[in-house]
């Protein structure tokens, strides 16, 4: 089988890696792809947003199945695209991915269908905005209704900053059009829950928690994520349970019954707080770098998973049950402004697996291209091995230019 990924990162790596150890798959294709990915298949340089090329690419390549990474993809309507001329592709729907692309439509689907989340109210006029605010709790949450990379979150510990990212959201349209979720803050250990979905079915992958924050002790602004880990210790079988039927599944259901029923992954960005678990966002994709860290632990034939998901059948999922743990190597600067073109010595010294997010071939080395660079994962039969053999093996990348946290998977420890 012929089989096209969609996206460049570490995730698309993952997923790419995944598929080629499928005994089904021929020859994959990724699009645009990186140069990581290039040993495992052929990239091809079309956007991931130019949906008519990639269906053009599609039919002039016979390609079987289409996996669609990015949000920004999903958005551009790839999916929709591709079905109606008939080709199989494993992802949602532009209306089903406003799960992820609107903070409102979750929000209020949550709210509707009884899905445990913070209170909220949604705002597009700033005086009534502020004026919420004000006669709420600090610290308070702010989302920006959109698609903003991750940088459409404010969490306000005083009325100032409350003031000022209301401004940037409504007024001063930084971001496109002016809507805003405000939120009740919540507290507790936060944790993804990656889901095979079609329609009502909803298959769980092994839970993971993501490092948002750049530096040591979470410390430091927002970022795509810095690290993540597998097997967290603070996650019951009753917890896991109680997340499938109260989350997962009823939000599943809940897409199917509002006319947008959800095909591909539906991740559960999830927080376990005194009073339950409770959804802090959903995303409509793999997560990253989630999928790095969970991918590795599958045990079953991704291929046949994407194909029977996509069809509307039961797939065959199975997992080991070792732990895995992966640390972001990030341009130093970054989320901020960062050079490129920093030569990486050392990957083929890695006793694990190499995923690469922002990086490029120059004069036969890899060198650096983007804010995040690699992530390195081990995988051990416990987390603590598994976290030593990481930074272990994270220290043999030698670069002039990059720096990763010293903590991921720390937090496990802790709860
Ligand atoms: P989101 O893009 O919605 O995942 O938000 C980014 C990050 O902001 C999350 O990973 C949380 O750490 C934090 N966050 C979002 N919503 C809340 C909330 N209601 N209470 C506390 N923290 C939140
Ligand atoms: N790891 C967060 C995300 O994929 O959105």
């Amino acid at each position: 089988m012929k089989v096209l990924v969609i996206g460049s990162g570490g995730r698309c790596h993952a997923i790419v890696e995944t598929l080629s150890k499928s005994p089904q798959v021929d020859k994959i294709f990724c699009a645009p792809g990186n140069a990581g990915i290039a040993a495992l298949a052929e990239c091809v340089a079309i956007k991931e947003t130019a949906v008519e090329s990639l269906l053009d690419f599609a039919k002039s390549n016979n390609i079987e199945l289409t996996v669609v990474g990015p949000e920004v993809a999903l958005e551009a309507g790839v999916v929709d695209l591709f079905k109606a001329n008939g080709l199989r592709i494993f992802g949602p729907t532009k209306s089903a991915a406003r799960i992820e692309t609107s903070k409102q439509f979750a929000k209020d689907l949550m709210k509707k269908h009884d899905v445990p989340t913070a209170a909220y109210a949604t705002f597009e006029d700033f005086d009534a905005a502020l004026a919420y605010v004000k006669a709420g709790s600090l610290p308070t949450v702010l989302k920006y209704d959109g698609l903003a990379a991750g940088k459409g979150v404010v969490i306000a510990e005083t009325l100032e900053q409350a003031e000022e990212a209301l401004r940037d959201m409504l007024l001063d349209s930084k971001f496109g059009k002016g809507k805003v979720v405000i939120e009740e803050y919540l507290e507790g250990p936060e944790f993804s829950l990656l889901c095979f979905v079609n329609g009502h079915n909803v298959y769980p992958m092994p839970v993971s928690q993501d490092h948002k924050r750049a530096y040591d002790g979470d410390k430091g602004p927002n970022t795509g994520g810095m690290g993540a880990y597998t097997a967290l210790p603070f996650i019951t079988d009753e917890d896991l349970e109680y997340a499938m039927s109260n989350i997962m599944r009823r939000t599943a259901s809940a897409m199917v019954e509002e006319g947008c029923p959800f095909c591909g992954v539906l991740y559960g960005g999830l927080m376990k707080t005194k009073n339950g678990i409770k959804v802090i966002e959903f995303n409509a994709r793999f997560g990253d770098p989630e999928t790095e860290v969970v991918l590795p632990r599958m045990t079953s034939d991704i291929c046949q998973v994407f194909c029977n998901v996509a069809d509307g059948k039961s797939p065959t999922i199975t997992w080991d049950d070792q732990a895995t743990l992966g640390i972001v190597l990030a341009s130093k600067g970054y989320p901020g402004s960062y050079e490129k073109g920093y030569v990486i010595e050392g990957v083929e010294n890695v006793d694990g697996s190499v995923y690469h997010m922002g990086t490029a071939l120059k004069d036969g080395k890899y060198v650096t291209s983007g804010g995040r660079v690699m992530i390195v994962v081990c995988k051990a039969p416990t987390l603590r091995e598994a976290q030593q053999k990481a930074a272990a093996e994270v220290a043999k990348i030698k670069c002039d230019n990059l720096f990763h946290r010293n903590d991921i998977g720390d937090k496990a420890f802790k709860f």
